[in-house]
C-alpha cells in the first residue's frame, strides 16, 4: 500500500472510479458468499473491476465476483460491490473496508450488506433468512485502530445501534406481504477460516450470538464511521449446534445460500424499491 495515507488512497480510487463513471449512487450493496445473483437484477451502466481500481484489494475467494457494478435496481441508482474482503484471506483491517469507504466517498448513504452464516438460534433451519439486528464483534480486529482520520469519522463512533431500526421495520413489513419468514438476531463476527468447535458454536450462542459469520462486522463499523444507514442480511446456511454429525465444508455453505438466495433478492429488491 506504500506510505500514502488512507486518505490519499481513498482520493485515488474515488478519482479514478468517477473518470470512469459520472453516476451518484445512493444506495450500496455488499452480495456475501453465493448471494452474487442480485446483481444480475442490476440494470448496468458500468462494471469496473477490482483489479482496475487504484489501492484496491482484490478477492481471492471461489463464489465471490470482484466487480465494481453501477445501475440501477428497482429504478435505483446503485453500486454493488460483488465480491468482498475478508480478514482470513490476508487482507489488513483497513483494507477490509477499504471499499465500504470508497462507496461513501462516492455518495452512498445505505449499506446494504448479505452473508452466509451459521445458526445457533433453535428455531433456525437452513435457507432461512435473519435481519441482524446487533452484532458481535468477536475475534474480528476493529477496523478503527489506529490514527483516527477525523475526514472519515470521529474517534470514539458510537455503536448502540449498527442497524437502521426504520429499515428493519420496513424489511418486516415487506417480508410478510411477500410470505417470506424472516428471523431477527444478533450476528457474531468471528475472523474464520475454520468453521466453529462445537464448543465455540456453544460459547457464541451463549454469549448472545444467533447467527456467526466471517463477515460484515468490519464493514459495518466503518460504514457507521463515516454515517452511513446500513441494513444486514444473514442466509443461515449451515446449523451450528446439532447432536448428531456436524461437519460444514464450504460447498454445503455456497449451496445453501445459492437456494436460499430469491427470497432475499426479493426482498432486497423491495426494500431498494422504496427508497
Ligand atoms: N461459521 C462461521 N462462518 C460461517 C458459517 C459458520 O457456521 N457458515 C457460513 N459462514
Amino acid at each position: 500500500m506504500g506510505d500514502k495515507t488512507i486518505s490519499q488512497q481513498l482520493e485515488e480510487a474515488v478519482r479514478f472510479i468517477q473518470a470512469a463513471y459520472s453516476g451518484k449512487p445512493a444506495v450500496g450493496i455488499v452480495l456475501g458468499s453465493g448471494l452474487g445473483n442480485l446483481s444480475k437484477e442490476i440494470a448496468v451502466e458500468k462494471e469496473i473491476a477490482y483489479s482496475d481500481i487504484p489501492h484496491f484489494p482484490v478477492s481471492t475467494v471461489e463464489g465471490h465476483g470482484g466487480r465494481l457494478i453501477f445501475g440501477t435496481l428497482s429504478g435505483k441508482p446503485v453500486a454493488v460491490l460483488s465480491g468482498r474482503f475478508h480478514f482470513y484471506e490476508g487482507y489488513g483491517p483497513a483494507q477490509v473496508v477499504f471499499p465500504i469507504r470508497v462507496m461513501k466517498l462516492l455518495g452512498v448513504q445505505t449499506l446494504f450488506l448479505s452473508n452466509a452464516a451459521g445458526g445457533m438460534n433453535a428455531a433456525f433451519k437452513v435457507g432461512d433468512l435473519m435481519i441482524i439486528n446487533d452484532h458481535i464483534s468477536f475475534f474480528t480486529i476493529n477496523p478503527l485502530l489506529g490514527k483516527n482520520d477525523e475526514t472519515l469519522g470521529p474517534r470514539f463512533p458510537d455503536m448502540s445501534e449498527p442497524y437502521d431500526r426504520s429499515l428493519i421495520k420496513q424489511a418486516r413489513a415487506i417480508a410478510s406481504r411477500l410470505g417470506i419468514h424472516v428471523h431477527e438476531g444478533v450476528y457474531a463476527g468471528v475472523t474464520g477460516p475454520t468453521f466453529e468447535t462445537r464448543a465455540e458454536y456453544k460459547f457464541l450462542h451463549i454469549a448472545g450470538g444467533d447467527a456467526v459469520g466471517m463477515s460484515t462486522v468490519q464493514e459495518v463499523i466503518a460504514a457507521r464511521h463515516m454515517g452511513m444507514h446500513v441494513f444486514a442480511m444473514s442466509v443461515i446456511t449451515d446449523l451450528g449446534i446439532r447432536d448428531e454429525e456436524n461437519i460444514i465444508t464450504h460447498e454445503e455453505v455456497l449451496q445453501a445460500a445459492a437456494a436460499a438466495e430469491p427470497k432475499l433478492t426479493a426482498l432486497f429488491k423491495e426494500l431498494i424499491a422504496g427508497f
